[in-house]
């Protein structure tokens, strides 16, 4: 919907119902381009999803009303949704505000009623959207953001951790605009991570590659508490299905216009997903753990994407666990992997389980312990801050130089700078 723009309607109904008259009042109405009629039949879904208007209003029993307004905001998030039913009470209100609908009207209905509803969602939604806009024009980075691909060819090894503890440290010592995207696209776990759920996923953007707007985007992504923007990923295996390097890649692009950092968590295969996204990447982090398989699952994969000149930006080699009991030394993992180690996260198991079981980064639980510092150095690095990010023993007495470094550039308020 353009600001100041008419608008499209779409009336689902039954040709007894919302009367023919109402809908040529509609039509005139000066906010209104176009009224169009359909059934709720499969055709008039489709014609919904191909003409994607900027409001529907479904003129329905309560049951069938539920399920097409459920079918609109599910695959057009930025449509909004009238309901027309029987009877409202609670119950049945409740049910078709959870699923979308903006606003419920119950017979017998007056046309005056129809269109005050109309015209005070669209004031809403106009004020929702140009803040929208200005929240993305005010604080738009001034160059194209930084994308970070974080990637493990052995699953398990940490990558979730790292790469969400990472958008949410970046957002700290930068305090720019970071987007952690969820491209683990089958079975992405990032909102776990940040206890983030939503029904607007990665698969809304893929499903409106020629919109991606300042709108379209606001509409989808989500806000951590810490400010840090999350893209989830698909909230079903099978939605994931389709979607190609090509198209992710543009969802990429949108991205980086709006934001400095774009962290994105992979799964641990490289598929042509992943592989546009290590082509694609300024850094990538490589994560392994100190044991066998993982390190030479590791060298392969390093061997291969160097072979393959599949990456042109810089690889950061993360041993995460390490140290811890029992695992090998660092120079044999030097050794074996002929390439430089440029961090490390330690093993400490509690807190990160705790922090994880919390969904709350443990950078954010726990910004003083071992692993929680060695996670903001990392975070540091990335920023392109000059830390040691190798740490083989806990500072003792405790270090407090990142966190000084964070407090004397005013950041510890970051969960207040919101934008
Ligand atoms: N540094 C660490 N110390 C202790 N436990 C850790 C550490 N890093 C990760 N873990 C634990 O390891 C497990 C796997 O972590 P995570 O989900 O981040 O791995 P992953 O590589 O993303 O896995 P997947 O392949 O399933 O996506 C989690 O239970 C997490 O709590
Ligand atoms: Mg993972």
């Amino acid at each position: 919907m353009a600001n100041n723009a008419a608008i499209r309607v779409v009336v689902v109904t039954v040709p007894e119902r919302l009367d023919q008259e109402w809908i040529s009042r509609l039509a005139a109405e000066p906010e209104i381009a176009r009224v169009d009629r359909v059934a709720a039949t499969t055709a008039g879904v489709d014609l919904i999803q191909q003409t994607r208007p900027d409001l529907v209003i479904v003129d329905r029993d309560a049951d069938q009303a539920e399920q097409m307004v459920r079918q609109v905001f599910t695959s057009l998030p930025a449509t909004i949704c009238i309901a027309i039913i029987a009877r409202v009470d609670t119950s049945i209100l409740r049910r078709l505000v959870a699923v979308g609908a903006r606003d419920v009207l119950g017979r017998p209905l007056q046309y005056a009623e129809l269109i005050q509803s109309i015209r005070s969602l669209l004031a809403t939604e106009t004020d929702r959207r140009s803040r929208a806009l200005i929240a993305f024009d005010g604080d738009r980075p001034r160059a194209r953001g930084r994308l970070v691909v974080v990637i493990s060819p052995k699953g398990g090894s940490g990558t979730t951790t790292i790469a969400t503890n990472l958008a949410v440290g970046l957002r700290q010592v930068s305090a720019s605009r970071v987007l952690l995207a969820d491209c683990c696209l089958q079975f992405g776990d990032a909102g776990v991570h940040l206890n983030l759920w939503s029904k607007h996923t990665l698969v809304d953007l893929i499903d409106h590659l020629d919109d991606l707007d300042d709108a379209m985007i606001s509409s989808v992504v989500q806000q951590h508490s810490s400010g840090t923007h999350v893209l989830l990923a698909p909230n079903t295996p099978d939605a994931a299905g389709d979607i190609t390097g090509e198209q992710l890649s543009r969802v990429i692009d949108a991205l980086l216009d709006r934001f400095s950092y774009v962290i994105a968590d992979t799964w641990s295969f490289l598929d042509e997903v992943t592989a546009t996204l290590v082509s694609r990447a300024d850094d990538v982090l490589v994560v392994t753990t100190p044991e066998v398989p993982s390190l030479k699952n590791v060298k392969r994969f390093l061997e291969f994407i160097q072979r393959e000149g599949l990456v042109h930006g810089k690889i950061t080699l993360v041993i995460n666990r390490f140290p811890s009991v029992d695992g090998i030394a660092l120079d044999d993992v030097k050794q074996h992997l002929r390439h430089p180690i440029g961090a490390n996260i330690p093993s400490e198991g509690r807190l990160v389980t705790h922090s994880v079981n919390r969904g709350i980064p443990v950078v954010l639980t726990h910004p003083e312990s071992w692993v929680g510092q060695s996670l903001l150095k990392l975070a540091a690095h990335v920023a392109g801050e000059q830390v040691a990010t190798l740490t083989l023993a806990p500072a003792r007495p405790r270090s407090k130089g990142l966190a000084a470094l964070i407090e004397r550039r005013g950041l510890f308020g970051f969960a207040r700078r919101e934008s």
